[in-house]
């Protein structure tokens, strides 16, 4: 990644956050501060009351928990907060530990989408989680 490419990524967090259409999270250790990873809201519509999850860890951060805390806290967020009705997460469907983190998390599988790549058919899962489901 280049300067531009840096200051790129930098800027869309932060216009996010202006425009409240995205909402980006650093996952940090809460023994010693040190980074750990990110987590972010992206597409918030407060009038539908949606947004997508995303987030990732660092490899040395991994298998720990950490990942699932963040989900269910910004999940919590998100409906406290930010007053959203539902969450959405698509994740590759080859993408094991993902998976389990949104299980863990409470989110459910709503849709199954399949495409080609490099000749290979690829499956998407799309989870959801909706703040009833959350508080029931
Ligand atoms: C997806 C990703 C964040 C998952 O990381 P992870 O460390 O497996 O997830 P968590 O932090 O929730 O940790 C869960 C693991 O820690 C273990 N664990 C240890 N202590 C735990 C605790 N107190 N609570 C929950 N899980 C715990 C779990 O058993 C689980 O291990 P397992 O998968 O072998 O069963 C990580 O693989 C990643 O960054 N991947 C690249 C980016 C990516 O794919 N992002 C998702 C796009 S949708």
């Amino acid at each position: 990644m280049n300067e531009a490419d840096a200051r790129e990524y930098l800027d869309a967090r932060v216009n996010g956050w202006k425009t409240g259409n995205r909402a980006d999270f650093v996952i940090t250790s809460a023994f010693d501060g040190r980074f750990l990873g990110a987590i972010n809201l992206r597409g918030i519509e407060r009038q539908r009351g949606l947004a997508e999850v995303g987030f990732w860890l660092l490899p040395d951060a991994r298998g720990a928990g950490v990942a699932s805390r963040a989900l269910t806290w910004v999940s919590d967020w998100a409906f406290g907060v930010l007053g959203l009705s539902s969450l959405v997460m698509i994740v590759d469907g080859r993408n094991e530990s993902a998976r389990k983190v949104a299980e863990r998390a409470g989110f459910r599988i709503d849709r199954l989408t399949r495409r080609e790549l490099d000749g290979e058919v690829v499956e998407d899962y799309t989870y959801s989680l909706s703040r009833a489901a959350r508080s029931g």
